[in-house]
């Protein structure tokens, strides 16, 4: 192990990814973005899909103070991009109000818990820049027309992420707030499992959502 990787190994971060990796894994293959974003049809399967889990995680982050940790969770949401992008593929507000929604959401008993919920969905924002380039590339998806929320940060994607993680370490300093943490982030991606794992495929791109 070089200094670099022990002192990487004594961070927070690096402890959650590794205790989330094999989730990591089996999300992106039950995603199947690939294959569900042969067609704009398929991607705004995948839209409503996000929105249905992202909506009601967030009205449970919202109940938490975490500006005085010195995050500001009003521009990290993502359900509004999720609306935005909804209402551009041709949502329209009873489409959205029909969607269906995720049940299992993360609890969130002491605040120090959301800061586990944020590692996975500001992570994924990481992820989110990779395939908001190949949304353009295949589909021709902007931010503008219907791309807004894989492309969250953009440019500000690094700042954004580092600002969490200072936040991050400084908090799950301790060994309690590390393990609850530890915990909020692998039952959020149990969340997302549960979610996505029971959403059936249609290899054709229909909107099954819809159906
Ligand atoms: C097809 C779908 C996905 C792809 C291709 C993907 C890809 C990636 C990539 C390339 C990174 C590393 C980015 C970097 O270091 O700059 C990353 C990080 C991450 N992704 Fe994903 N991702 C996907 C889906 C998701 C989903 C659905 C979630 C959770 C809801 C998620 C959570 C995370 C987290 C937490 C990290 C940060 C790991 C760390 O470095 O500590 N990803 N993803």
């Amino acid at each position: 192990m070089t200094q670099a990787d022990l002192l990487r190994s004594e961070s927070l971060r690096f402890r959650l990814r590794h205790a989330t990796d094999a989730a990591h894994r089996r999300l992106e293959e039950s995603l199947a973005l690939q294959d569900r974003c042969r067609s704009t049809e398929g991607y705004a399967a995948v839209i409503a899909r996000m929105w249905g889990m992202y909506a009601p995680l967030e009205a449970e982050l919202a109940r938490v103070d975490l500006g005085a940790l010195g995050l500001d969770m009003e521009s990290r949401f993502k359900a509004g991009w999720l609306l935005t992008d909804l209402a551009a593929l041709g949502f329209s507000a009873r489409d959205i109000a029909a969607l269906p929604r995720a049940a299992r959401i993360p609890v969130l008993d002491d605040p120090v818990d959301a800061l586990g919920v944020l590692y996975v969905v500001e992570g994924a924002s990481l992820g989110g820049q990779v395939i908001s380039r190949q949304l353009e590339a295949r589909l021709s998806v902007t931010s503008q027309s219907g791309g807004r929320f894989f492309a969250s940060y953009g440019a500000r994607v690094g700042e954004t992420w580092r600002a969490y993680l200072a936040v991050l370490e400084a908090t799950g300093a301790t060994p309690d707030a590390a393990a609850r943490i530890e915990a909020a982030a692998l039952d959020t991606f149990a969340c997302f499992e549960a979610w996505l794992g029971e959403w059936s495929f249609d290899p054709a791109g229909r909107p099954e959502v819809l159906a």
